[in-house]
């Protein structure tokens, strides 16, 4: 499906964006692996989310969407049936575009005492997986694969898993995630060590729950539980969508948007720092914590930006968001470097290319470097034919940068905005002033 966007004079209004994408899959997790009933709250209901769901029904956990006034208007009710309850599923477990899916799930599967095979899209079939394997067969977990396990379809047979002692190749959340949760299966204490901070909603959703562990410096302890305890949960607006809004609302001159209820864990903000240092004016108002999660309303209006470099300790905090960034970048007055982000090379798409690619059909000088990207800002941007690669997030950045682009922006290939951003178009159309 084309997606077409057109220049607009200005992004006015007060919107929310659709929940967050990790704390979704987490909370889906948890429940379903708790002794009892959980209502979560604000479920994103995105094709990735949704197949985290279909994954666990194929394994006998109940989930059905409640229609409860007081809990809004995508409230899931889990029935969990503990650590070992389970089923083995029937057919290949199918988890679409979604990485956190089937990495989160693959820890999970290793704690089972039966085998299960989990596939995803052609995406996901080209993503590492020795990343989670590894460390995985280490535990115990017998595991089959193309390519001796470094890609999907993966079978895993699971159960007996012991504690290792394993140090991340890389910062990853979705690493260090997989084996939190294959160790409250394990003998032992699991330590698990990050080269650097990656999102913790992990950690936030185990302490949620009361499942015990202990965390200092970059270094992870976990141990088995015999059981979880049930609690609802309520899941904020995701940053990484709101973060397709903030940008729209800072290059289209003459905006003002408010983004409500958008989730602020601040291994989730670098993005806001890095646009506080490129002159943005954002502001951050009626902070709560709920879930275990910050949460709070986001106002923006546009302004001039200047270009900054970006790499380091804060890239695992805006991963996500670079393809956004670029677009704000490619309005910033000077150079915007971006390194040590090589990471963005196995996401849904190898972003750095298709960044610079996609933006470069815009007229944006963009270059590519091993870790990162290069971008001299500034040039007024042309309309184009573009491609989104099957990655919702380049469909998104390309969208937003078309509002502020001299001529019409079609995307091809938009459906994949699906798997984060329900309603985006809509969403976008009723903040648009044209
Ligand atoms: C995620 C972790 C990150 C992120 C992804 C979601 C998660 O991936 O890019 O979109 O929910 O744990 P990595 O763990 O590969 O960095």
């Amino acid at each position: 499906m084309d997606l077409e966007v057109n220049p607009c004079k200005s992004i006015r209004g007060e919107i929310e964006v659709p929940s967050d994408k990790s704390i979704s899959h987490r909370a889906v997790m948890l429940a379903a692996l708790c002794d009892g009933e959980c209502i979560i709250e604000n479920f994103l209901e995105s094709d990735d989310c949704l197949r985290t769901a279909e994954c666990f029904r194929s394994m006998g956990i109940n989930i059905e969407k409640i229609s409860v006034p007081d809990h809004g208007p995508s409230a899931y009710k889990v029935k969990g049936k503990g650590l070992k309850g389970l089923l083995p599923p029937k057919d290949i477990l199918y988890v679409g575009n979604s990485g956190t899916s089937i990495r989160l799930l693959l820890g999970i599967l290793a704690g089972q005492d039966f085998s299960a095979t989990i596939t995803g899209d052609d995406s996901i079939k080209k993503r590492p997986m020795m990343r989670v394997v590894e460390p995985l067969r280490k535990m115990g977990a017998v595991i089959r694969g193309s390519k001796d396990g470094g890609y999907a379809p993966i079978e895993i047979k699971g159960g007996h898993l012991s504690a290792i002692e394993y140090s991340l190749p890389v910062a990853s959340a979705q690493i260090k995630s997989c084996l939190m949760f294959a160790a409250l299966f394990a003998s032992g204490e699991t330590k698990i060590t990050e080269p650097g901070h990656s999102r913790d909603h992990t950690e936030k959703m185990f302490e949620h729950f009361g499942i015990p562990f202990s965390k200092e410096g970059n270094t992870i302890k976990v141990s088995s539980v015999k059981s979880i305890s049930r609690f609802d949960v309520n899941v904020p607006g995701d940053i990484s969508s709101a973060a397709f809004f903030i940008v729209a609302a800072l290059i289209v001159p003459g905006s003002s948007l408010t983004i409500k209820n958008v989730g602020l864990n601040p291994t989730r903000t670098g993005m806001i720092d890095v646009l506080h240092r490129m002159g943005a004016a954002l502001e951050i108002k009626n902070e709560n914590i709920l879930s275990g999660e910050i949460r709070a309303d986001i106002s923006v209006r546009s302004g001039k930006l200047k270009g900054v470099s970006i790499g380091g300790d804060i890239i695992p905090r805006l991963i996500d968001e670079i393809p956004a960034i670029a677009v704000a970048a490619a309005f910033a007055e000077g150079d915007t470097v971006i390194s040590d982000a090589k990471e963005l090379r196995v996401k849904e798409s190898d972003r750095i290319k298709t960044v610079r690619e996609e933006l470069g059909k815009l007229g944006v000088s963009i270059e590519e470097k091993d870790d990162g990207l290069v971008i001299k800002g500034g040039r007024p941007l042309n309309g184009a034919v573009c491609e989104s690669h099957g990655d919702h997030r380049i469909a998104m950045s390309l969208a937003v940068a078309a509002l502020a682009a001299t001529g019409k922006v079609t995307i091809k290939d938009s459906e994949c905005i699906e798997t984060s951003f329900p309603g985006f178009t809509d969403l976008l159309k009723k903040v648009v002033v044209s």
